[in-house]
């Protein structure tokens, strides 16, 4: 796949029919995409990279795909950043991150190479952008695996604490528990300084995608630990994303820490990272999760994934709470209300806002009718907690999600839905949920009704443009 050839197409490949591609979801015209990677604000734009196979669905082959925003609504068209033709990356330009430096724009990835006898040789490698937006892979930073750690080492993250510049990096032990090592640039070298010492010591066989970033003057890891048993309602993806917010402390490498919440309630979430900047922290996650290739059947039109909305992050008693970011707002085409309204009809992409007036009642349901299949979301004031149901859905994952949040007499919801892809923010943010669902033919509208009337205001929203 070569640039030009994405350039000259891309309008092409983006209105061939699809039953399925979404308006206001990054994705790609064919191929599999995972992680978001690499991102930072650089030039004046918004840097967003992520793994991509350009040549069929399939988890083999990892690019870096590249798009820059100004605004989150109008993309540059994408373009291929990282290949995997080098010795040391042949078997995959895996996860990274970026940072924008003296007026450069500096990458720090996965390199992954495997043997004959699919043994793992990761490195560190350091890229950088040249004047001409081409990618040129530096210099092997990090040659190694520790001794104590098995070869499953990969997801840099590049972060600033305290003045000082470090990475931190997602790596599992040899007794094959999952943790997190912290490297620091010291005299223009990456020095390993040791593992960062949570209370989670036997949490899961990797911890994958690690960030260490700082929110409302919190310290917060986000990573993603993978063989965590399901607990009731909690961890009931494949493998789990969250986070700990606590204080970090970059000479002991202590992290003292409350306790692992998850950051999205749904069923298709997974590899967030964050965008760092001095203002405000912008997360982007990966709608899809390993290994549940069968549960997505866009692969039928050649394409597989899409990330989520970027959202603000903010901490509020002790949760991270998530919002799309305000630029969103510019996507708004048209917008209406409806009051004591029970039943209306919507057509993707749109921004439904519910205020639901909970003192009398007890049990809110809302049913998207999705061709002849149904998408059912609901919320019990005396449980506190809030329920997607995917079983009436052909096609796709199905099964429920249940996550708590703290109503009193009033539910309040903003729901982004798109063609394929439902994003649920609760109580402003305070829990956020993604949920991919699959009509079985193109459907003109999204019959929605509710058992109890409720105020709406609906946003009928234009699609991202590429330009
Ligand atoms: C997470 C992950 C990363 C890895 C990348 C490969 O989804 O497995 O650990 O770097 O995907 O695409």
């Amino acid at each position: 796949m070569e640039n030009q050839t994405l350039k000259d197409n891309w309008h092409a490949y983006m209105n061939k029919p699809s039953i399925w591609h979404n308006k206001i979801h990054w994705e790609m015209p064919f191929g599999l995409i995972n992680d978001p990677n690499g991102l930072c604000y650089h030039d004046g734009k918004y840097q967003i990279f992520y793994q991509w196979n350009p040549a069929e669905c399939k988890h083999l082959n990892k690019h870096w795909g590249y798009t820059e925003t100004a605004d989150f609504v109008n993309y540059s068209i994408p373009q291929l950043a990282l290949a995997p033709v080098d010795d040391f990356d042949r078997n995959g330009c895996y996860s990274g991150s970026a940072r924008s430096r003296n007026g450069k724009l500096e990458i720090l990835y996965t390199a992954n190479l495997k043997d004959a006898q699919n043994i793992r040789y990761p490195r560190q490698v350091l890229a950088a952008k040249n004047s001409d937006g081409t990618f040129t892979k530096k210099k092997i930073a990090v040659d190694d695996v520790p001794k104590g750690y098995t070869t499953h080492f990969r997801d840099p993250y590049l972060f600033t604490h305290s003045g000082r510049s470090f990475f931190i990096i997602g790596a599992q032990r040899e007794n094959l528990t999952g943790c997190a090592l912290i490297y620091e640039e010291i005299g223009g070298n990456w020095i390993l300084r040791g593992e960062l010492k949570t209370d989670y010591t036997d949490f899961g066989y990797m911890w994958e995608c690690p960030n260490l970033i700082s929110v409302d003057g919190r310290d917060v890891l986000v990573f993603c630990p993978q063989g965590i048993a399901p607990q009731g309602h909690k961890y009931n993806n494949l493998y789990q994303a969250g986070y700990l917010i606590g204080k970090f402390n970059p000479d002991t490498l202590e992290f003292v820490h409350g306790d692992f919440q998850e950051l999205d309630g749904g069923f298709d979430f997974y590899a967030p990272q964050v965008l760092a900047q001095p203002n405000r922290n912008i997360l982007i996650g990966w709608i899809g999760m390993p290994e549940k290739e069968n549960e997505y059947p866009t692969t039928k039109e050649g394409w597989l994934y899409s990330l989520t909305l970027p959202r603000q992050l903010k901490i509020k008693n002790n949760t991270i709470y998530q919002l799309p970011v305000k630029e969103l707002d510019a996507l708004c085409r048209s917008k209406q209300q409806f009051n004591d309204c029970r039943a209306l009809t919507l057509s993707a992409p749109c921004k439904i806002t519910l205020d639901i007036d909970l003192t009398c009642e007890n049990h809110w349901q809302g049913k998207f009718t999705i061709g002849s299949d149904e998408l059912i979301i609901s919320f019990d004031k005396n449980t506190q907690e809030f329920c997607i149901n995917r079983d009436n859905l052909t096609l796709g994952g199905k099964g429920r999600r249940y996550f708590t949040i703290s109503v009193k007499d009033n539910l309040h919801l903003d729901i982004y839905l798109d063609t394929s892809i439902i994003e649920i923010y609760c109580q402003n943010g305070e829990q956020a949920a993604t949920a991919c669902y699959y009509a079985q033919e193109k459907i003109a509208s999204i019959p929605f009704e509710m058992n109890i009337s409720a105020q709406v205001t609906v946003s009928q929203l234009n699609s991202f443009k590429f330009i």
